[in-house]
């Protein structure tokens, strides 16, 4: 029995032990790459990309039947990229730090051979190391280099950009040189992965035909982690930990935070440190955590952007309406008449418009139709302080 805080909501998780539900996706995404079809992956933030990407890279990793041999993944993390430099920098970091051992070392082989091609120390760019300056044109170059250096690391290889929308802040065509280096007729045996949080930016570069890498991926939404598949693995982890949970408590829980994956994890989190060593944890313990979880957005983030938004123009308190409407009432009937009239929309039409700004900042999404604030801990943080929001029961009833 472990004393140890079984549950991780501050980074992606790599232990395949500890990642819920993702199997059946990975083994269905592993096979479409495999079948040299590139996948575009759409999730907002926080709800498990970067996690699926490892359980990605292990079921690549096996066999699956005789014209599907084991896959290699590189992973590369543009999730601060706004320049080539900044893009050289991340491949040049995932092909060091690559978690096989046999791939990383072909990957030094690699480097050395390319930085005698180039004439330079990679790390130059990296700022590491003191050099002359390089010109934009020869930074073009050296990623292009890099990227087939990385081509070349596997027979079968996978190339994952995690957080690739990114890429459209990124001057000097990132795009065009990934495509002429990653997608041309030398690279047969490489498939590639396109994640993104901003839903509408991936779209636009996969959907717009000025862009060089135009209908190149079969679009998939990240699925949602299934109520009963998180219910078990908290169930388990608290038991495990010597702090069994009653089925009220998980209940709650799960109620609380949607089964959104990194807020689930925090809840359970707060709970599981709240509770002393061979104590259960309660229906209190939880709703005592979710409060104290809810509090902490008042200095978070998401006030700030609600603050920018709330003295911004037209259009951006209309995004304050909208986001509260979804709070405090759901998503099934947002655009009603007298609902929009209550939260200060000038027209229902217009509640529309808002929201999918909301959803190009990531802030909100809609699956099966319904609209809904992607954080739970954000989405009842507004409710508590809505002046329109029924305060008796956690899902208002609709109009
Ligand atoms: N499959 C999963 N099972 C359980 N928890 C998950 C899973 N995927 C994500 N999480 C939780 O969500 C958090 C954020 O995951 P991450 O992969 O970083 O999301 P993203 O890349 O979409 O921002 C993780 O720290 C973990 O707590
Ligand atoms: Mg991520």
């Amino acid at each position: 029995m472990s004393a140890l805080n079984p549950f991780i909501w501050d980074r992606p998780l790599d232990d395949p032990s500890k990642i819920v539900g993702m199997e059946a996706f990975a083994n269905e995404v592993a096979l479409t790459l495999k079948g040299q079809t590139n996948v575009a992956l759409f999730g907002p933030r926080d709800t498990g990309k970067t996690t699926f990407t490892n359980q990605l890279a292990l079921e690549l990793a096996k066999k699956q039947g005789t014209d599907a041999p084991p896959f290699d993944a590189v992973k590369v993390n543009l999730q601060r990229v706004v320049s080539i430099p900044g893009f050289i920098g991340c491949v040049h970091d995932a092909m060091t730090s690559h978690p096989v051992k046999s791939v990383r070392r072909a990957a030094q082989r690699q480097i050395g051979v390319l930085e005698k091609e180039i004439g330079f120390d990679i790390k130059v760019i990296k700022g590491s190391v003191k050099s002359a300056l390089v010109s934009p044109a020869q930074d073009a170059e050296t990623l292009h280099a890099q990227l087939l250096a990385v081509r070349s690391l596997s027979e079968h290889l996978v190339v994952v950009f995690d957080e690739f929308q990114r890429l459209r802040h990124c001057p000097g065509d990132p795009l065009a040189i990934i495509r002429s280096a990653l997608m041309s007729s030398g690279a047969n045996h490489v498939s590639l992965v396109f994640t993104g949080s901003i839903r509408n930016a991936l779209k636009m570069m996969l959907e717009n035909s000025e862009q060089p890498i135009f209908g190149e991926a079969a679009q998939m939404q990240l699925p949602a982690i299934s109520r009963i598949d998180f219910l078990e693995y908290l169930d388990f982890q608290f038991e495990q930990t010597g702090k069994p949970a009653d089925e009220d408590a998980l209940n709650h829980l799960l109620n609380a935070t949607r089964a959104h994956p990194r807020s689930t994890q925090q809840l359970a989190w707060e709970c599981w440190s709240g509770t002393p060593a061979r104590k259960p944890v309660t229906l209190d313990t939880v709703i005592e955590a979710h409060d104290r979880l809810v509090q902490t957005i008042e200095r978070s983030e998401f006030a700030s952007v609600l603050n920018v938004l709330m003295s911004g123009d037209e259009g951006e308190v209309n995004e304050v309406r909208a986001l509260q409407l979804l709070a405090d009432r759901g998503g099934e009937n947002v655009t009603s008449r007298p609902v929009a009239t209550r939260y200060g929309f000038s027209s229902h039409s217009r509640v529309r418009p808002a929201l999918e700004r909301l959803q190009g900042r990531g802030l909100v999404d809609h699956r099966d139709g319904t609209w809904y604030v992607v954080d739970p801990l954000f989405s009842e943080w507004l409710r508590r302080a809505s002046p329109l929001a029924d305060r008796s029961a956690p899902e208002a009833s609709l109009d």
